[in-house]
């Protein structure tokens, strides 16, 4: 492998907000979760579990998910950013305004805004979606530990033709989760992957984001 190789994926990587219908085949998730699994942990805990949905499953899911978000309040499992500013406020707003340009939504339609929002509850349209849990007493370490292996799901999945987007949207419903699908109190829910193949003409998928320079994100000592 040379090192243009992982580069190759990650470039391609995106997040995807408009997918196909049709199935990935149970061999290719279970290749892509195969790969994932290599992803590091403190003490090799692998904290990670995951419910996937594929087929008639996922369009329960996404009905019901539809519905809670319509009239649930939010309580997600672990709390979700108290504020951005400065420069995360900055590149907030810059990668919101690229999708809403992407798929025409004007500045100040606020019910534009909220439909392309509620977007998330359909799962953009995607055909499976992995539930991302965590043991909650290995608290904010299991929860990085688990940060990394949706990066690498997101690789693999990539490597495989496969788009995917992280969501924590779906995680604000954290209590309709722990009872769709199972998953005991003693568990932190803390993202979705919703994944598929891509739909390449659809508008939300028309933009990429940008990313800061390495001098930006480096302070080299020495
Ligand atoms: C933990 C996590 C949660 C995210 N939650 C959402 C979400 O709820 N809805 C959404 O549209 N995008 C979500 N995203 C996607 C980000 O907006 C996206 O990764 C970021 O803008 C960079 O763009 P890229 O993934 O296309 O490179 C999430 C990403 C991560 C890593």
């Amino acid at each position: 492998m040379t090192p243009e190789d992982l580069d190759t994926v990650m470039a391609a990587r995106f997040s995807c907000r408009g997918f196909r219908p049709d199935q990935v085949p149970r061999d290719r998730i279970e290749a892509i979760v195969a790969t994932a699994r290599r992803a590091p942990s403190w003490c090799n805990a692998q904290p990670w579990q995951l419910a996937i949905t594929a087929g008639a499953e996922t369009d329960r899911f996404r009905a019901a998910l539809r519905a809670e978000a319509a009239e649930a309040p939010h309580t997600p499992d672990i709390p979700f950013p108290t504020g951005y500013s400065g420069v995360y406020q900055d590149r907030r707003r810059t990668c919101g305004w690229a999708l809403y340009d992407a798929v025409g939504v004007q500045k100040g339609d606020r019910a534009a805004s909220t439909a392309q929002a509620m977007k998330n509850f359909d799962l953009f349209g995607a055909p499976h979606c992995a539930i991302v849990s965590s043991p909650a007493e290995l608290g904010p370490y299991g929860a990085l530990d688990c940060g990394g292996f949706v990066t690498a799901f997101c690789l693999a999945a990539q490597a495989q033709g496969v788009a995917t987007i992280p969501q924590a949207a779906v995680a604000s419903f954290a209590p309709f989760l722990h009872r769709h699908f199972g998953i005991p109190d003693d568990r932190l829910v803390l993202c979705a992957i919703s994944f598929g193949y891509a739909d390449p003409d659809h508008p939300a998928n028309g933009f990429r984001t940008e990313r800061a320079t390495v001098a930006d994100i480096v302070d080299w000592r020495g």
